[in-house]
């Protein structure tokens, strides 16, 4: 049996227990269906019209059951095909639907290749999965063949300079526990862990920490039989050969190099003459902590008209994990969004005055209702915005959808 199915045999990852549907609903990104709307199709998509998504490579099933749950939630009337090559982690995945009443998912065990004999998807997600094939390129380019013309993929790919540390103890372990075992592997890893230098890059990494959860997380990081890391540049360069254009990676402002840089003249200047693949990839070089890229792509050509603009008088704004009301009182008080990520603090001015039209979102008013109810005219509102939009846009906390919800 192929190394990397071995594994996810033995140890579905990430390991979930269905009983815990009863109690929370994991969300994250990408695939929340207000990000979907917001970064493929305009923030406008029509969600009582029929919608076909992939979930490749679906393991045990967090992207899938969020899909799955906040699509019937807006009553949209979806298919989901599941398509992953555990047929153990397929188990996980159908019971923790199972204890939704979540009818709208079709299981398929195989391999991500055949994704093409599926479609056409309106929509793809493929979280952690292209880094573990013998030929990634192959895989991107089968998402590609199974999307619809005018579909999106949402996708998660490991990165290498926040996972430092990972890889010099892959390359270790694989040669020292050649042979072994899936069983035998963890236990002997926990050994070598347990009596690790003090020089060795895992222990100097304090935000690599899935060894520690479980033993299908120690193995998915540490023992993994076939594992790559991308660059964001290399990313890019993938999705290009596959015939997919990048519409944004997410949390945009780390990929920022000014992020990084004494804000100076000189800085921006230089700054200013790299392409977005270049200055994507300065930015992950000077930060050092970007563990993932999360990303969100179109077919080549499409990417430009795809996600949801500010300055579109009907786009509906809502928060991701933050309540309108707290920070527009936070922001009123301070005149800043602070959050720290990964172990690094971004701080990012709002004008105080915006704090009001960050309190008039509650998920119903357009922004020209926002503005109407602020007293202000679409102009005035329209320069007022860009700073709010800017600094939690760039962040991830603020999408455009008028059907989905949070
Ligand atoms: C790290 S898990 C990620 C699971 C899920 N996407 C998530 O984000 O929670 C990787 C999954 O990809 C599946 N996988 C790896 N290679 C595959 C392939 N060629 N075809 C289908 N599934 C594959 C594995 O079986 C495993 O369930």
């Amino acid at each position: 049996m192929d190394v990397v199915r071995r594994q996810y045999e033995t140890y579905p990852y990430p390991e979930r227990d269905p009983a815990d549907e009863s109690t929370r609903l994991i969300e994250g990104s990408p695939s929340h269906p207000v990000e979907i709307d917001h970064f493929l199709f305009g923030g406008s998509r029509d969600w009582s019209r029929p919608f076909r998504a992939l979930v490749a490579g679906g393991g045990t099933g967090d992207g899938l059951i969020m899909l799955a749950q906040k699509l019937a939630d807006i009553g949209c009337p979806a298919e989901i095909v599941y398509l992953d090559m555990s047929q153990a982690s397929r188990e996980v995945a159908e019971a923790r639907a199972a204890a939704r009443g979540l009818g709208s998912i079709r299981f398929l065990t195989g391999d991500l290749l055949t994704a093409p004999d599926h479609g056409p998807f309106d929509y793809i997600d493929c979280c952690g999965v292209l880094h573990h094939l013998p030929d990634p390129d192959a895989g991107f380019r089968a998402l590609a063949d199974a999307l619809a013309p005018e579909g999106g993929v949402g996708l998660m790919v490991y990165a290498p300079l926040g996972r430092t540390g990972v890889y010099p103890l892959q390359s270790a372990f694989g040669a020292l526990f050649e042979g072994d075992a899936p069983a035998e592997k963890v236990a002997l890893a926990k050994v070598a862990l347990d009596r690790l230098p003090p020089t060795n890059w895992l222990g100097r990494n304090p935000f690599v920490g899935d060894h520690k959860q479980s033993d299908a997380g120690l193995y998915d990081l540490l023992l993994h039989g076939r594992d790559r890391a991308y660059r964001v540049n290399e990313l890019t360069d993938a999705l290009d050969r596959a015939g997919l254009g990048l519409v944004s990676l997410v949390e945009p402002a780390r990929y920022d190099p000014l992020r990084y840089l004494p804000d100076t003249p000189q800085m921006r200047e230089r700054v200013a003459r790299l392409s977005g693949p270049q200055a994507a990839a300065v930015a992950e070089n000077l930060a050092g902590n970007i563990k993932t890229h999360v990303a969100y792509a179109t077919r080549a050509g499409r990417e430009g008209q795809a996600m949801a603009r500010p300055q579109r008088a009907g786009a509906v704004p809502r928060l991701a994990g933050v309540a309108a009301q707290a920070l527009a009182a936070h922001v009123a008080k301070t005149g800043e969004l602070r959050l720290t990520l990964d172990g690094l603090e971004f701080r990012q001015p709002i004008p105080k005055e915006a704090a009001r039209l960050i309190a008039g979102i509650d998920g119903r008013r357009s922004l020209r209702a926002i503005a109407e109810g602020a007293g202000i005219d679409w102009l005035a509102f329209a320069s007022a915005w860009m700073p709010v939009h800017r600094a939690l846009a760039g962040f991830n906390l603020l999408h455009y959808s008028e059907g989905a919800r949070r």
